[in-house]
């Protein structure tokens, strides 16, 4: 048991020690500069011709120091294909701390359905207070989604309600009968035992 448990320790040191050492050298890896992720979202489940679909953008900033003249800008979006309903397709902050997240959302409404290639938006940032020239980086893209139409969007989407309303319509009687005989017998036993008390 005794030499079980040493062995435990060991094996913990040597973890401990690798970890560190891992630490570590991600420590001198490290940029001192500032260095912003970001992704990009389509939040909707389902695409539809003519139906807001919102787009989320988030921006992390990993690295070591604030990001300064941060701007998001997003040119995926064709005019003929893609009206801007509310927000904008751009966006800037003055500083993003390191460590510290921003989002940006806007909603667009597609024009047209069919398959689309939903592409990342631009980035630039300046990366420390004495950079020259400004970072460009570009969000993740969420890739290609099918638009549909707004007339199979109904035809599959709306009938489904009027088939459940009628199925449960339907179901009513089956239900009910039994929840009424049960009901009923329930009340003719209850009915005595309340007597005798
Ligand atoms: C920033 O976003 C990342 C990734 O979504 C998350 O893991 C982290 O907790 C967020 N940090 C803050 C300060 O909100
Ligand atoms: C979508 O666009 C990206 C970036 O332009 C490209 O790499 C990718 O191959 C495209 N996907 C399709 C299915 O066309």
């Amino acid at each position: 048991m005794i030499a079980i448990k040493t062995d435990k320790e060991i094996t913990m040191k040597c973890l401990l020690f690798v970890l560190a050492a891992i630490v570590a050298v991600h420590a001198i890896d490290e940029d001192p500069n500032a260095r912003i992720l970001a992704s990009k979202n389509i939040l909707n489940e389902y695409l539809v011709e003519g139906k807001d679909l919102t787009v989320e953008y988030y921006l992390y900033n990993v690295g070591a120091s604030a990001a300064l003249n941060v701007q998001l800008a997003d040119y995926s979006f064709p005019e003929g294909d893609f009206e801007v309903v509310r927000g904008f397709l751009n966006a800037q902050w003055e500083r993003l701390a390191p460590g510290s997240n921003v989002s940006h959302a806007v909603i667009v409404r597609p024009l047209k359905s069919g398959y689309f290639n939903f592409t990342s938006a631009e980035i630039s940032y300046l990366s420390a207070e004495d950079a020259e020239e400004p970072t460009l980086a570009y969000t993740s893209a969420p890739g290609e989604g099918g638009i549909i139409s707004l007339k199979d969007y109904d035809r599959k989407f709306s009938p489904h309600i009027v088939d459940w309303a009628t199925f449960a319509l339907m179901c009513l009687p089956s239900l009910g009968i039994p929840l009424l005989l049960w009901y009923s017998s329930k009340s003719k036993y209850d009915a005595p035992k309340a007597k005798k008390n």
